[in-house]
């Protein structure tokens, strides 16, 4: 059995033939992640209807301009649900927009301390700001992190081990040219990694260009097996351990 920790899957149309199809592949659990206070009542929906599905909620900063006091509130709030398992997606991207850097700050801020105060896990999204990501990480005692579809070097990575951070590893890692992120994996114990599509995103090889859906994590746990030339039932099984333990899955 597989898990993928970072799905979209409140932005499909068939989430039933999505979940039934990756179910076929062995991927049994799959967490949403949250973008934006839009989606938040689709999230519950989703996770009321699917056994097997889990939610994060959060705002990401492409989604700041929805933020505000009573959004804060309303996540504190639904997080008593249950099958809320994290606070996420929630982060820095300066590649999107870096003239609202402050903002974007405020807003990860407000929002770890929630997770903190909430004792939830966190998935981070960092694009082209690791630097403020790493030091701004390290001010919180937080329970669980995850670095969602991680783009540092092995440097950063070893970093994040350090600090006991997970490293999620998507398509990405199947793209020829992806040099980096294949070092990364290769050098990174397979205890700090999660599996994830961030699906309808990053579609794996043989598949780019297509929509992304979580029954590819075989794909991306089958090039993390033959980077680190080890089994693909050891990729499945630690890495759906680790899931289970950073959400709580088994209970
Ligand atoms: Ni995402």
């Amino acid at each position: 059995m597989m898990i993928d920790t970072h799905a979209h899957l409140d932005f499909f149309e068939n989430p039933e033939e999505i979940v039934a199809r990756a179910k076929e592949k062995q991927v049994e659990k799959i967490m949403i992640a949250g973008v934006g206070p839009d989606k938040f009542h689709e999230i519950i929906n989703l996770i009321d209807k699917f056994d097997n599905v889990y939610g994060s909620l959060g705002v990401h900063p492409e989604d700041i301009d929805k933020f505000s006091p009573a959004v804060l509130k309303e996540i504190a709030n639904l997080s008593s649900h249950p099958k809320i398992r994290a606070i996420g997606e929630i982060g820095l991207d300066y590649y999107w927009n870096k003239e609202n850097k402050e903002k974007q700050i405020i807003l990860f801020k407000a929002q770890l301390e929630l997770a903190e105060a909430l004792g939830l896990p966190v998935m981070v999204h960092d694009r082209e700001a690791h630097a403020d990501t790493m030091s701004i990480l390290d001010a919180y005692n937080l329970k669980n992190v995850i670095l969602h579809c991680f783009s540092g070097s092995v440097e950063m990575a070893m970093h994040c081990i350090l600090k006991g951070y997970y490293l999620g590893i998507g398509g990405v890692v199947t793209f020829k040219n992806a040099k980096v992120i294949k070092e990364v994996v290769k050098e990174v114990p397979l205890a700090n990694i999660v599996l994830e599509t961030d699906c309808p995103y990053l579609t794996p090889h043989p598949f780019r260009g297509e929509q992304n859906e979580p029954s590819y994590i075989p794909l991306i746990a089958r090039e993390i097996a033959n980077l680190k030339d080890i089994s693909l039932d050891e990729v499945a099984s630690v890495t759906t351990a680790n899931a289970n333990k950073i959400f709580n899955l088994e209970t």
